[in-house]
């Protein structure tokens, strides 16, 4: 059987970079379907084209919307779950900005920009998990949430961008223990360096050629989506490191997280 058969899925992000890689895996892995979120409905609608090569029936939803906007992430829970039947097994908090760039130190951070970071990076996960959560509660779901070494480390520059990663990591750490007796895992991962647009405008001057192609970073969250990672809440993963090694060895263990 493959290994997201019969899941229901939404991915924020996914029409180009890491979410456009983890919806043509999660597609190649079997899942029944995917509820794709972006801004821009001409790029997720060329996903959806990709997906449908690789999987004829998978049902597909392409949502329009803007996770900044609480209006919009209603809807788009709402046109999810009306797409399928009320079920949702995954959800993907991928989409993120990076603020302006170049990227500006703390003191001479516009407040609306940094605002603009914030409620993309941090508060609309909050709320698609909030809104998410009753129907990913009846099937024992699982929340991924996408991070970034910047939320564990205060870089220079990277001010709005890591603070709400840093905002993520421990909001994810309060949702993975406030639903531990529910079934609902929660889960975060850091992808590591990856050649995608984001990175590209957030560090110009680098050679992005030594970067990760996304596509190379999706095992982790075939991992989490499925089964397998049943038991698995409240963990942060590398997805460049040898994250199964690491995983295996904290739990036998007992330790709490696979970080070093
Ligand atoms: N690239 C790296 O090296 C790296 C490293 C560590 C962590 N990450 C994390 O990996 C994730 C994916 O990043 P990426 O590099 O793949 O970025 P990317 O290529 O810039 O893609 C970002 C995606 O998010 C969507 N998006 C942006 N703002 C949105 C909004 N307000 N509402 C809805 N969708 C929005 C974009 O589509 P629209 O523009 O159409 O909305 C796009 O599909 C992010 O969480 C990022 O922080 C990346």
């Amino acid at each position: 059987m493959s290994k997201l058969s019969g899941k229901n899925i939404l991915i924020t992000g996914a029409s180009q970079g890491l979410g456009r890689e983890i919806a043509l895996r999660f597609a190649r892995e079997g899942a029944a379907g995917l509820s794709l979120v972006a801004r821009h409905a001409d790029q997720l609608n060329k996903v959806r084209d990709e997906i449908r090569k690789i999987a004829p029936k998978i049902d597909i939803v392409v949502i329009e919307a803007d996770v900044s906007k609480s209006r919009d992430i209603e809807r788009m829970v709402a046109t999810t779950l009306a797409q399928f039947k009320g079920n949702l097994d995954v959800l993907v908090n991928n989409a993120s900005t990076i603020g302006p760039s170049p990227m500006p130190n703390l003191l001479d951070y516009p407040v609306e920009d940094f605002r603009e970071v914030i409620d993309t990076n941090l508060i609309g996960p909050f709320l698609l998990i909030k809104n998410a959560l009753p129907a990913m509660i009846e099937r024992g779901g699982s929340i991924i949430n996408v991070t970034s070494d910047a939320g564990q480390v205060g870089y220079p520059g990277w001010g709005a961008y890591g603070i709400s990663k840093f905002g993520l990591e421990g909001m994810s750490q309060t949702w993975a223990s406030e639903l531990e007796e529910t079934g609902v895992r929660v889960n975060w991962v850091d992808p590591g360096n990856m050649n995608t647009a984001m990175h590209r405008a957030a560090e110009p001057e680098e050679d992005p050629s030594e970067w990760a192609n996304p596509a190379e970073v999706t095992d982790v969250f075939v991992f989490l989506a499925s089964d397998e990672s049943r038991d698995v809440t409240g963990k942060r993963f590398q997805a460049q490191e040898d994250w199964k090694a690491k995983l295996s060895h904290n739990e036998r263990k007992g330790h709490e997280g696979i970080e070093n």
